[in-house]
């Protein structure tokens, strides 16, 4: 693997495939891993709030027998108290990895070139990687292989999309996405998305309508209609997305027993009703709980290997 976890357009099919065996045996037997990263220490800067991926990150890392700094975005002021270039090359003398959260993407690329050590990709603008790499694995611990099963994603084509959009056609799993025109994933990523599907067979289709995209889905995923940072558009974004939530009606459009994600937090009655994240089809737990073991499995793959 690269020193950095960025993004999943880095990692080969065969990584992501070692990646969710790691993940496997981790949440099967996390006792056995407790020492895996004893006297590694990880530093936590987060510019945005975050509940799983801070919380997980810092569960993790202790329970591999290593320990974690966070930092908030008061203490280090990226780029505002100082460059992120001197930061990430003074953390490089202190801690063994960096754990970052921020708004341009640009801030994390250029985070990775200064740091000596490993930089993974905590959300920014543009992708959430560790999250998609945790709804792949939760897909395939539902599914005996990606092969012929469709997820279909509804709402904002954003950083979850994006980062679904390498995880599906990497691994090999059909994409639709029914996003309003003007909220489509970025058409450069959709682009790279192609070439990766070419080889894996996935199927990566885009529309504009939710009815036309869920029914094939196996599996039906949404995000909150204005992410972090935009929330002064949530009230004309909501008008925009109206015809694009998860509903009892749009359940029963997609396949018999369509299973439901959401990567939390949820805006419950807007993006997707009670009644469907509380159903039976709903995994959206599951989906948390993996952030954990997958990023456990992340964490020894960056840090551990070096022993
Ligand atoms: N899904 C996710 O990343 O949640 P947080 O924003 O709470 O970390
Ligand atoms: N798209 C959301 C994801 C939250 C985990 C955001 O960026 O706020």
């Amino acid at each position: 693997m690269k020193k950095d976890f960025i993004s999943i357009k880095d990692l080969t099919q065969e990584e992501l495939k070692e990646i969710f065996e790691l993940t496997s045996k981790i949440k099967q037997s996390p006792h056995k891993f407790s020492t895996s990263l004893s006297g590694e220490i990880i530093a936590l800067i987060f510019e945005k709030p975050s509940c799983r991926t801070q919380v997980s990150f810092e569960v993790g890392m202790y329970q591999l027998g290593g320990m974690s700094l966070s930092l908030g975005p008061e203490q280090i002021k990226l780029g505002l108290r100082e460059s992120t270039q001197d930061i990430a090359r003074t953390l490089s003398r202190y801690v063994n990895g960096i754990v970052l959260r921020t708004f341009a993407h640009k801030n994390i690329l250029k985070m990775a070139e200064c740091a000596s050590i490993p930089v993974i990709n905590a959300l920014t603008d543009l992708l959430h990687p560790c999250q998609a790499l945790a709804d792949i694995y939760t897909v395939g611990e539902n599914f005996r292989n990606f092969k012929d099963i469709t997820l279909s994603f509804i709402g904002d084509g954003n950083n979850v999309c994006h980062s679904l959009l390498f995880a599906c056609s990497k691994i090999g799993l059909n994409l639709n996405i029914a996003t309003p025109a003007k909220y489509a994933p970025s058409p450069e990523i959709v682009k790279e998305a192609l070439v990766f599907a070419k080889k894996s067979g996935a199927k990566i289709k885009l529309f504009n309508q939710a009815k036309e995209a869920v029914k094939a889905a196996d599996v039906l995923y949404t995000d909150v209609w204005a992410s972090m940072g935009q929330e002064a558009e949530a009230t004309a974004r909501k008008k925009q997305f109206s015809k694009f939530q998860i509903n009892k009606k749009l359940l029963l459009l997609a396949k018999k027993g369509c299973l439901v994600m959401h990567c939390l937090p949820a805006h419950r009655g807007e993006e997707i009703t009670d009644e469907v994240i509380d159903s039976n089809n709903s995994i959206v737990f599951d989906q948390a709980e993996n952030r954990l073991h997958v990023q456990k499995a992340i964490l020894i793959k960056l840090l551990g290997d070096k022993k």
